[in-house]
């Protein structure tokens, strides 16, 4: 598929999304999971964009996933079925919590829950829940070996599930895991211990009559291998609706399904060895590659033996390997760079331009910087 064409007057550094691709890639992971029985609920902190939230939905989605009570309040516009992937901890957060709650409560299908692993978390939300007058569901997180949040042992998950589906306020909704150690060309055995540590939980709590609707997992690397921990029925992949150079250099995207790009202008070549671009670190953030931590911060893609080696805030210090003898950028040339790590960039942006039938559309990003 042809990348885009921008007329002269595009301001850089920006950053551009191709709805084909985007379509391509949501359509993709839909009928994965239609395939294989998953319910799909797309992590919106990778586009954080009302509008691409509502694509999700229309490609099928069952409902949306985030990670703050604010995102939450903005991805209300695009489903009434939303789960925030985190902690609700603090007054600040508890008291919007209440308020979506309600707000949630009175719309058609309308469900609101939160993953915790700890019974300080679900009291605060169960306060919240009481306030509110209506009932918020509880997913309990279980660390499955990423070793970030969860549950540590089977035991601790089964007192924490047990203590949610006694209180009034409360509705345990389920599991969730985040497997963000499980990369492409994982071990039979990995996926047996991710399995095994999510089974041993629900046969427990199976046994104790508590049931168990939803299993929630599922990272963009995992997604299409989902099927391989067959006690999942619900995934939460975020990355693929625009994959970047972390997702290419893991070999679970090509550059071609990269939808989302940064368009950047050279403003200097002060070397034969280097140029600069007017993208640093307020574009791309000091993320390094997740695969190959010294292969710099993203791929110009005019220029892939080009390393974009250094960032500071309004540059990016791009470098030749030695004995380079290929094409040069000139001053004034606009290059297109794939971020390692689009959530991130996308979330240093106001506004993006969407690529649609050979329009470009400067659209916001609804929901950057909501840190509550
Ligand atoms: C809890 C949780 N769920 C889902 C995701 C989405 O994973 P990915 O970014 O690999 O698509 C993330 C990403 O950080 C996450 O933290």
């Amino acid at each position: 598929m042809n990348w885009i064409e921008l007329p002269d007057d595009h301001p850089t550094p920006s950053l551009v999304v191709d709805a084909q691709r985007v379509d391509r890639n949501l359509r993709r992971m839909q009928d994965y999971c239609d395939t294989h029985r998953l319910h799909l609920r797309p992590h919106t902190k990778t586009h954080k964009s009302i509008p691409m939230a509502r694509r999700q939905i229309a490609h099928g989605a069952q409902g949306l996933t985030v990670a703050k009570v604010g995102e939450a309040q903005q991805m209300s516009a695009a489903s009434s079925d939303l789960f925030i992937a985190y902690p609700a901890i603090g007054p600040q957060r508890l008291l919007r919590l209440e308020k979506l709650a309600k707000e949630l409560a009175g719309q058609q299908g309308g469900q609101l829950a939160i993953g915790v692993d700890s019974q300080k978390a679900a009291q605060g939300i169960a306060d919240a829940a009481t306030k509110a007058g209506v009932p918020i569901g509880i997913m309990v997180d279980l660390d499955v070996g990423f070793h970030r949040t969860g549950t540590e042992t089977t035991q601790e998950a089964i007192e924490l599930c047990t203590w949610v589906s006694q209180q009034a306020g409360l509705r345990f909704r389920g599991l969730m895991c985040f497997p963000g150690h499980i990369l492409p060309n994982a071990s039979p055995q990995s996926w047996a211990d991710y399995h095994d540590a999510i089974a041993g939980v629900v046969d427990r709590l199976r046994a104790l009559s508590i049931d168990v609707p939803v299993v929630s997992g599922g990272s963009t690397p995992t997604a299409m291998e989902s099927h391989r921990n067959p006690i999942l029925n619900e995934i939460r992949p975020g990355t693929y609706i625009y994959n970047d150079w972390n997702e290419v250099s893991l070999g679970v995207a090509s550059i071609d399904d990269c939808a989302a790009r940064v368009i950047a202008t050279v403003v200097s070549v002060p070397t034969k060895s280097k140029f600069i671009l007017d993208a640093g670190s307020k574009t791309f953030s000091s993320d390094r590659n997740c695969v190959d931590a010294d292969s710099g911060f993203g791929k110009v893609v005019e220029f892939p033996e080009a390393k974009v080696s250094r960032l500071s805030e309004e540059h990016g210090e791009v470098i030749f390997p030695e004995n380079y003898s290929g094409p040069r950028p000139s001053v004034g040339d606009r290059l297109w760079v794939i971020p390692n790590h689009i959530c991130v960039c996308v979330n240093l942006q106001n506004t993006f331009y969407l690529h649609q039938d050979g329009l470009l559309q400067e659209l916001a990003v609804d929901a950057r910087g909501l840190l509550v």
